[in-house]
């Protein structure tokens, strides 16, 4: 069922308008359409222009399609878009003047309680966001002891990864983890009480469980260098991040492209001759007044990249 109420609060919205400074007839990418906030704003702003609207998710695909019905400026497609090289390729666009990626989950994904993304609601443990492939359940009911430490450990930096792996596996030797509410029982029963008081037991390993089963940091630095390279020179490309191990990787995936030249210093000429490819912004996060109204943007951060 597709839910036609599709929301989704954009995050930092007017920065990353602003940010990704559109031209009314410049070629714009939205990597992550979600429920189309970014992207209607985008749109808004295109006379000759166009705007590509990729997501992953099928159910957001077809919202979006309903969404911007008859909009002759815009194409969807339902794509990873690790693939926007290709993407772009096949569409023939050339090199084009702004990207946006808004990463993760949207809140219609964590709301709607058959994906089973959400430790707030019981269930099916599922949690594909293009609804094809692996899901969290195999992932929970199949992996090896170990691979479960290591992804609760890397993916959702959880200290208590071990003692937790250790109880999906003691648990799933009685009868398969099928629902999300059971597996909150066995990671609340792994933990100390004293561990679970500021936050929710599951939070960190439901994250790392997502980042998991949609491969969300496996192809994530070459994504980002893609996006760069398909950029005009004076593009910007916009990344929106949610956590601290997504945002490492866009920060270190960006970094090389801000360096000049890398010769020793004493060197009395350059002989590298590298230059600069991109100009970085400051990260930007949101102010008060925004995480007051739209709580899940807490840890949203914006990285801005121009092409040089
Ligand atoms: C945070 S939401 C985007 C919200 C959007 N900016 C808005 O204003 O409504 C992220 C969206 O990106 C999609 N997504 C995440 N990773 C993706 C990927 N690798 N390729 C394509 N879509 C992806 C998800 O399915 C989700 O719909
Ligand atoms: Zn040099």
């Amino acid at each position: 069922m597709v839910f036609f109420a599709f929301h989704h609060t954009p995050v930092l919205f007017e920065k990353t308008i602003g940010a990704i400074n559109v031209h009314p007839d410049g070629i714009y990418v939205d990597c992550t359409g979600g429920g189309g906030g970014h992207s209607a704003a985008i749109g808004e702003k295109l006379t000759t222009g166009k705007l590509i609207i990729i997501d992953r998710d099928p159910e957001a695909v077809e919202v979006l399609r309903e969404r911007f019905k008859g909009n002759k400026n815009i194409y969807i497609l339902r794509d990873n878009f690790f693939n926007i090289k290709s993407i772009l390729n096949e569409l023939g666009t050339g090199a084009v003047d702004g990207i946006l990626a808004d990463l993760g989950v949207s809140s219609h994904q964590l709301d709607d309680a058959s994906r089973g993304f959400s430790f707030h609601k019981d269930a099916p443990l599922d949690m594909r966001m293009s609804k094809e492939g692996k899901s969290a359940k195999d992932a929970v009911n199949l992996l090896p002891e170990q691979e479960l430490r290591r992804i609760i450990y890397e993916y959702g930096e959880e200290k208590f990864a071990p003692s937790i792996a250790a109880a999906i596996v003691r648990a799933r030797i009685e009868k398969p983890i099928e629902t999300t509410f059971e597996l909150c029982d066995i990671i609340s029963s792994a933990m100390p009480a004293a561990a679970k008081r500021d936050a929710h037991p599951a939070r960190r390993t439901f994250q790392a469980l997502r980042i998991y089963v949609n491969g969300e940091l496996d192809g994530l630095t070459g994504a980002i260098t893609d996006m760069f390279d398909c950029l005009k020179p004076g593009g910007r490309l916009c990344v929106i991040t949610f956590h601290s191990l997504e945002d490492r990787m866009v920060k270190q995936a960006l970094a090389p492209l801000a360096k000049g030249c890398t010769c020793p210093r004493n060197f009395p000429v350059c002989v590298c001759g590298n230059t600069p490819k991109a100009k970085l912004f400051k990260a930007v996060t949101p102010g008060d007044d925004e995480i007051r109204e739209n709580p899940r943007c807490r840890s949203a951060r914006l990285r801005v990249a121009e092409k040089l």
